[in-house]
């Protein structure tokens, strides 16, 4: 198994420097009680790109998520972020009025993020984006610049970044990988993206391009092989574009298994999970002390739904299939409930508003339909919770669902199970088949989020798995889970994007 220190060691061999790039930032800075204190994230890609950056103590530039941070940081915006695994400089770019819209809620999430997943959700082009979108990606080539000395290696993460390789252009003694997180979509869905071409050889400046699945990889050279007129060498991958030579290649993600084992592992004092559930209930309800969710923990089996609030998990066709799993099983009615983390997600973008209201008024009908004497099937919680508190609930859950329309990987997925692994009787998880983590975790009840049929009937059998079954279960694709982490994955594109580098002509 590789292990976190294995990374520190292969990363310390290479005597490089290291820039990572991300859009979003590790920490967040926030003032309580006068103090400031780093606020770690609870989910997101960035939660994974902690340790690579602890472990080659590099620079992370980031973009800064809220306004408090220029005025905490100001302009040079700067900040040490440190645990006993090491330490790393996060540095924040800042954007100017304007900028978040087009960068982010536009180009990013509105054209880029719609195109990129098979969601049926429409993608919209704006020429104001798109400019928006340049120049924050310049602003992160810009910051990257200002760090590259002597040999290094720079790590760009993920779409929201894809101009950056261009604004860059190969700089001297510069080692370039990019990792493409969400799907890669066929040509034929690519295609109409009217600046496909500025992004495709953008990314063709790169050394080596990482994605999480084959078919991604095979769906990214097809496009480029429609696109342009390029040479690909079949057995490696390699791109031969305008003089230069980009791999392409699947590396699945893994998680932080040491810092998920460690909160699971953790001896729960007794009643946690009722504190946590009171906390919630305060947000939602003010002024009550008895909460109904302390009985349904103790009373009823859970079915636990963690996702950011978005059009790709499928939540609507998820609401619609628990629906249905009461139509048809009729003797858990009383007896389980569905409960639905959903942390709030680009919030003013129209799709995600409207699917809020939708996912409200559906679970209100549900809670119509089935509910009796206080017990209502479906409770949902708009909330972002710490990963500890997200944790707890993965150990106390008799299921949970992940079923998402189209993921590029999924990490709840692969987060729940394992945590799970640590509990005398697992929940189990029913997977969509369209999630990227799906072939990683092939002992999990898998399933076509679009066939309702087939995800109650996974639901039922979860519900009645034997523990024993459960156990071996869980325990399998923990030690899958346990194997390919995180840490591997970090090697792994390191040293694949090291070797993929050509010598520079002189
Ligand atoms: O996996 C795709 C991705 O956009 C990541 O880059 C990010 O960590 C995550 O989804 C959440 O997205 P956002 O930062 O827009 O909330």
């Amino acid at each position: 198994m590789t292990t976190f220190e294995d990374l520190k060691t292969f990363i310390s061999s290479q005597k490089m420097r290291v820039i990572i790039a991300a859009d979003a930032e590790t920490v967040v800075l926030e003032k309580k009680d006068g103090e400031v204190i780093q606020r770690l994230l609870s989910g997101g890609v960035s939660v994974v790109l902690d340790p690579l950056a602890k472990a080659s103590s590099s620079i992370y530039i980031g973009r800064a998520k809220t306004e408090d941070e220029k005025k905490i940081l100001g302009t040079k915006g700067e900040t040490k972020v440190e645990s006993e695994r090491g330490a790393y400089i996060l540095k924040r770019v800042y954007l100017e009025n304007g900028e978040f819209e087009n960068y982010y809620n536009g180009f990013s999430n509105q054209t880029l993020w719609p195109l990129c997943h098979v969601a049926f959700e429409n993608p919209n082009f704006h020429r104001l984006w798109y400019e928006g979108f340049v120049s924050v990606n310049k602003k992160f080539a810009e910051a990257i610049k200002n760090e590259i000395k002597g040999n290094t290696f720079v790590w760009v993460n993920d779409y929201q970044l894809c101009l950056v390789p261009k604004f860059l252009n190969k700089p001297k003694n510069t080692t370039i990988g990019f990792f493409w997180h969400i799907p890669w979509p066929t040509w034929e869905a690519f295609r109409i993206l009217p600046q496909k071409k500025e992004i495709l050889e953008s990314l063709l400046m790169c050394d080596f391009i990482g994605f999480h699945r084959g078919y991604q990889v095979r769906n990214f050279i097809d496009t480029v092989r429609r696109e342009f007129e390029v040479r690909i060498e079949e057995e490696t991958n390699k791109i031969y574009y305008k003089g230069h030579v980009t791999t392409v290649k699947n590396l699945p993600l893994g998680i932080d298994t040491d810092i998920v084992s460690n909160i699971a592992r953790k001896d729960k004092k007794e009643g946690t999970i009722d504190i946590l559930i009171k906390k919630i209930l305060r947000t939602d309800d003010e002024g009550k002390d008895e909460s109904p969710y302390i009985e349904y923990f103790r009373k009823y089996k859970v079915m636990l739904g963690v996702d950011r609030l978005d059009y790709t998990k499928g939540l609507l066709l998820r609401l619609e299939a628990i629906d249905r799993f009461f139509e048809n099983n009729k003797k858990y009615i009383g007896k389980a409930i569905y409960l639905g983390l959903m942390a709030p997600s680009r919030d003013t973008i129209p799709s995600y508003k409207e699917l809020k209201e939708k996912v409200e008024v559906e679970a209100e009908v549900i809670n119509r339909k089935y509910g009796k004497n206080g017990w209502k099937p479906i409770n949902l919680i708009y909330k972002t919770f710490s990963r500890a508190e997200i944790i707890d609930f993965y150990l106390h859950a008799s299921l949970c669902l992940v079923t998402p329309r189209d993921d590029g990987m999924n990490l709840v997925s692969k987060e729940f199970v394992m945590a799970a692994s640590f509990s005398k009787n697992p929940g189990m998880l029913v997977l969509s088949q369209f999630a990227g983590s799906a072939t990683d975790l092939s002992q999990a009840l898998i399933v076509n989020p679009y066939d309702k049929n087939e995800v109650v009937e996974a639901i039922r059998r979860g519900l009645e798995m034997k523990r024993d079954e459960k156990l071996r279960r869980t325990r399998s694709m923990a030690k899958v889970l346990e194997e390919n982490n995180v840490y591997k994955w970090g090697i792994d594109f390191f040293q694949n994007t090291i070797e993929s580098k050509q010598p520079t002509k002189e």
